[in-house]
């Protein structure tokens, strides 16, 4: 997708080294960020300069690369890969990079390793942008039906970034509303602005910008009186864990829009890839649910008048503050999943017909 009118995918792997969009200085920075080694990668997963369930399933994929380029060593390989799948704990893409990647090397010859590696990293962002694609494609219809029917602007809310810069082009989410966009159907998005990174406002916006879709930011308590005037036709947002029963588990918040969406009878889709699907855990009370550092709630960071980044704190400095990332929308809130394959019901049922059959 594009920034500036230039195309971009959100990583890339050039003379050696992996380049990345460092995210934690959009939409005021645009810089380009280079990993050299596997320390890099973690640390790039840990501090959000990638982020995004697909995004950082990549970024690990790459990571084994870099760390081979270190040391070939299996040992470190695989202590590396441990490493990496540690960084973050809730989205499963993680995981499911790295042991694919792992698979794929069991037994291969030392020689060949970097090469072999290096495909299959390049193969999960070249499948990642299809299955974004056709999510879009799939997904597309259903925008499509609502326009139809109402014959003006279909207002479409969304939680969190499952944007472009979350996956390696299109995103899960947008894919649809790019689609839609580019098939000239008027589309407008209630961006939530999700505290407290803010993905949302910081990330969403931006990217809508860049691709010239109309939307506007909310505060995340705004979403429901938006509803109740019937000022939203649907919601989309993406996933970083489905578990096999259609339980989603997705940035914080996106339970509160689920409800709120249920009340008012307002359809809510969950667009994901299938690398985002759990088939082992049963109980999503399982799901390791990520609590991060409670200054992302305390301090905020934007840029002065000077156009210079600061940060500043925004709490009382002797008030606690718990940051927990990520809930869970049971399936029986959730209309539809979009998905590569095509569009199913939340449920075992419906992934098992799309994806197992
Ligand atoms: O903490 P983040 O920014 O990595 O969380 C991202 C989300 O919750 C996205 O909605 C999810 O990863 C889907 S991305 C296509």
């Amino acid at each position: 997708m594009r920034i500036e009118g230039k195309e971009y995918r959100t990583i890339w792997y050039e003379n050696n080294i992996v380049k990345i969009i460092d995210q934690t200085k959009l939409p005021h920075q645009f810089i380009i960020k280079e990993l050299k080694t596997v320390k890099d990668s973690i640390n790039a997963i840990k501090t959000m300069e990638v982020r995004g369930a697909p995004l950082i399933g990549a970024t690990a994929a790459y990571g084994i690369v870099l760390a081979i380029q270190e040391n070939n060593n299996l040992e470190f390989i695989k202590k590396s890969s441990e490493d990496l799948i540690n960084s973050r704990p809730t989205a499963i893409n993680l995981k499911w990079a790295v042991d694919r990647v792992m698979k794929k090397i069991s037994g291969i010859n030392s020689n060949q390793i970097l090469e072999v590696t290096l495909k299959e990293a390049e193969e999960i962002c070249n499948e990642d942008e299809k299955f974004c694609e056709n999510i879009g494609i799939n997904g597309l219809k259903i925008i499509e039906e609502i326009y139809n029917k109402k014959k003006d602007t279909v207002n479409i809310l969304t939680h969190c970034n499952a944007g472009w810069l979350a996956t390696i082009n299109w995103g899960t989410a947008t894919s649809p509303i790019y689609h839609a966009h580019k098939k000239g159907i008027p589309v407008h998005v209630w961006v939530d602005e999700t505290r407290p990174r803010n993905q949302g406002a910081n990330l969403t916006s931006y990217e809508l910008n860049e691709e010239g879709v109309e939307n506007t930011i909310i505060a995340d308590n705004t979403g429901g009186i938006l509803m109740q005037r019937g000022e939203v036709d649907m919601c989309i947002v993406g996933t970083d864990r489905t578990l096999a029963n259609g339980d989603v588990c997705n940035k914080i918040g996106t339970y509160l829009k689920a409800l709120a969406a249920h009340d008012n009878n307002i359809p809510f889709y969950v667009a994901l890839p299938s690398s985002t699907i759990d088939w082992n855990l049963k109980d999503f009370r399982k799901i390791p649910i990520e609590e991060r550092n409670s200054e992302e709630l305390s301090h905020i960071e934007g840029v002065d008048k000077d156009g210079e980044l600061k940060k500043v704190l925004i709490y009382p400095s002797k008030s606690k503050a718990m940051n927990l990332a990520f809930d869970i929308t049971p399936a029986k809130y959730v209309t539809k999943l979009i998905t590569e394959k095509g569009i199913c019901e939340a449920s075992e049922v419906g992934l098992i017909n799309l994806f197992k059959k």
